[in-house]
């Protein structure tokens, strides 16, 4: 009884990498219990059978009538009920800030930060099913994300990598807060000990020197950052990149290079040991959106 709760409780027993569902998995079929487990993202089965519950439950996929709850509330409602009332249910006097261990700003628990960088919260986990499977990611896999921000993406990969396994350089407070204090207590991810740093100035000293990346990515950062910083970090992050099989991937754009001129754009990377593999698109499973991905890996061991 004990074995079954300890091997429920660990991602980490689950099988090492996603090659064999790629090789197997055509896309139609019905997967085995080996290749269940490895997949990631939705397979068609899955979205035929969320189609059947919604027709057997009466709905459609378009044209439904979205009746609001007993209590509507916006974001801002909700948090002004939250600082006059409470809750339904609270303590009073002295003792009633010693009931909770982490206590959250009401801003953070109307999840304001899920509107933050004006992507819906829901394309967090295309991106992060585009670059697992592409990668071939296992639990076992180790993975850096530049720009983390509040976690849209990184808390996926949290959740499926084994603890420590998840490390992010990120430079703004309020994302890191959003993190710290609402996203990895609320998800239930602290003893996933993911370790997250603040900076800004591509220094990666903090993660250790011996640590070597499955995966490096940066979604929606790079285009943000000065041509300059994208280059000091590419520099340092090559060494901690693993060779051949390890991927760096960017999202959107390739302008700190491309601006330079496609043959010194070539030069400046092979001088750095890394190889651009190509770009790639990804549709997401909710809304009418790809986002456009940038691939690289080293070239030299
Ligand atoms: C558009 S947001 C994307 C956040 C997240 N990657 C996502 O997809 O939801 C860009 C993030 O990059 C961070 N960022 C920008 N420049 C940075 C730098 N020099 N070092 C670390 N993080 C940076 C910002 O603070 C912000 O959180």
């Amino acid at each position: 009884m004990l074995f079954f709760l300890l091997s429920s409780l660990s991602t980490c027993s689950c099988p090492s990498s996603l090659q064999s569902f790629n090789d197997n998995n055509n896309g139609g079929g019905a997967l085995d219990e080996v290749d269940r487990k490895e997949r990631i993202s939705a397979t068609k089965e899955d979205i035929e059978w969320i189609k059947d519950q919604i027709q057997a439950n009466g709905l459609h996929m378009q044209d439904n009538i979205l009746r609001k709850g007993i209590n509507p509330r916006t974001r801002a409602q909700q948090l002004q009920d939250l600082i006059q009332f409470k809750g339904i249910s609270h303590y009073e006097g002295p003792e009633s800030e010693n009931h909770t261990a982490l206590p959250c700003p009401g801003e953070l628990l109307v999840e304001e930060h899920h509107s933050n960088y004006g992507e819906p919260w829901a394309g967090g986990r295309d991106v992060f099913e585009f670059l697992a499977e592409s990668s071939h990611l296992s639990p076992n896999s180790r993975v850096l994300e530049i720009g983390c921000g509040t976690l849209r993406v990184g808390l996926h990969f949290i959740h499926y990598l084994c603890p420590e396994h998840y490390h992010c350089l990120e430079r703004d407070e309020l994302s890191l807060m959003s993190a710290f204090r609402y996203e990895l207590p609320s998800q239930g991810l602290l003893q996933k000990r993911p370790l997250i740093v603040r900076g800004e100035d591509m220094d990666f000293a903090k993660f250790g020197s011996r640590v070597v990346y499955d995966l490096i990515y940066a979604s929606a950062v790079f285009l943000h950052m000065p041509g300059k910083l994208v280059w000091v970090g590419l520099e340092r992050l090559v060494s901690k990149l693993k060779p051949y099989d390890g991927r760096i991937f960017m999202s959107h754009n390739m302008k700190f290079c491309s601006r330079l001129g496609g043959e010194e754009c070539t030069k400046r990377l092979t001088s750095l040991g890394l190889e651009y593999l190509g770009k790639h698109t990804h549709d997401s499973l909710l809304f009418n959106h790809y986002e456009i991905w940038f691939e690289f890996r080293r070239s030299k061991a």
